[in-house]
């Protein structure tokens, strides 16, 4: 039997209720503590995902001394904080996405995680679905031939309650961070780092980025259009086209439900591909993988990299300086 990895959660919001959902399909993991800044919502949380401990405040939730690793729920924007305040208090951590505002935040919680040798992972979930692993097998077999573009859209409206951290510069509000991330990690996935990125937004009355459109170049003639935007409701897809043939990641391409289609010719030659349904979200693969990851005594996940997620802050860096997309912090 394998060691039993004893979570905590950090922020009870709505991504930490997913992701203590399908903890409950993760084998040997309990969710020992749970942690919210207010007590009704961290006892009815605690109470319904089965938490050992529920806490009142984060500062309790990292002075709990049988718990494993702690994943990161809040706002980006409070990513740093919170990630550094588990760190210090030598708690392995998973962290949601964006991991961190910029590029540099992302280095020092990195470098810090490096010098206490503990575990740390940003919570990609997307690149440990099946459908993001088929994606991948599909380009590295050659069947799209050379990949000449690539086009992403993610889109909606936010519908009410709109969570605070959507518009909130102080929160790191605004697409880029919140669904353009997505984008450009399958970008960067498709193609590597670009050789050159241009960007434009459109800013939201608080001044972050109610849309962002960003084009990458690379020096082999391959271009890559990202647009996500909270104006519109786009369908949400992915297109990988090479001179061999294209791929369509159907809408939510990011997630588990996205459906992916095989065209070695033109529009009309749909070839459907088949990937593993899943049970639940999908967030327990990420869970899964971190606790593996525990068990070998690793302080870095060989799946997603301290080095993946440098490039990705690096390169949302980089758009939002083409878009003129500054956040307090910056
Ligand atoms: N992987 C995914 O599919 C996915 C999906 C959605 C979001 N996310 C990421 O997960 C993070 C949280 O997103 P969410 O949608 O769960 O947000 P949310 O519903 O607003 O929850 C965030 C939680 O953070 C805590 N928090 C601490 N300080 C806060 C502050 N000053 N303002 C607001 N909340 C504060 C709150 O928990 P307590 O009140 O309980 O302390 C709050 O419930 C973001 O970084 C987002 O990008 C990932």
């Amino acid at each position: 039997m394998n060691k039993t990895i004893r979570w905590g959660i950090l922020g009870c919001g709505r991504i930490a209720r997913k992701f203590a959902s399908d903890l409950r399909l993760v084998e040997d993991a309990v969710l020992g503590a749970v942690a919210s800044r207010d007590k009704s919502n961290a006892d009815s949380f605690g109470n319904e995902f089965g938490a050992e401990r529920i806490c009142y405040s984060y500062e309790d939730l990292v002075r709990v001394s049988d718990i494993d690793i702690i994943y990161v729920a809040t706002p980006h924007g409070l990513h740093f904080e919170h990630v550094m305040l588990c760190l210090q208090h030598h708690k392995a951590v998973l962290c949601e996405k964006a991991f961190a505002i910029n590029a540099q935040q992302a280095a020092r919680m990195i470098a810090t995680a490096k010098e206490k040798k503990l575990f740390l992972m940003e919570a990609l979930w997307s690149k440990f679905i099946p459908s993001y692993q088929k994606m991948m097998q599909i380009i590295e077999s050659g069947r799209l031939g050379k990949i000449n573009n690539v086009l992403i859209n993610f889109g909606f409206i936010p519908q009410p309650p709109v969570a605070p951290r959507i518009y909130d510069p102080a929160l790191g509000g605004g697409t880029l961070l919140d669904i353009g991330i997505y984008n450009v990690f399958f970008a960067l996935s498709a193609l590597g780092k670009p050789d050159a990125i241009d960007a434009w937004m459109t800013p939201a009355a608080t001044g972050v980025d109610e849309q962002c459109a960003a084009i990458f170049r690379y020096n082999n003639g391959a271009i890559t259009q990202l647009f996500s935007s909270y104006s519109s409701h786009l369908p949400t897809e992915v297109n990988i086209s090479g001179d061999k043939g294209r791929l369509l990641l159907g809408h939510r391409f990011y997630a588990p439900d996205t459906t992916l289609e095989f065209y070695p010719g033109r529009y009309d030659t749909k070839q459907k591909v088949e990937v593993t349904k899943v049970e639940g979200w999908g967030y327990h693969y990420e869970a899964s993988h971190a606790g593996d990851c525990l068990r070998k005594g690793l302080t870095e996940s060989p799946v997603m990299t301290h080095a993946d997620t440098l490039l990705l802050m690096e390169t949302l860096d980089e758009i939002r300086r083409k878009a003129g997309l500054r956040y307090p912090v910056d």
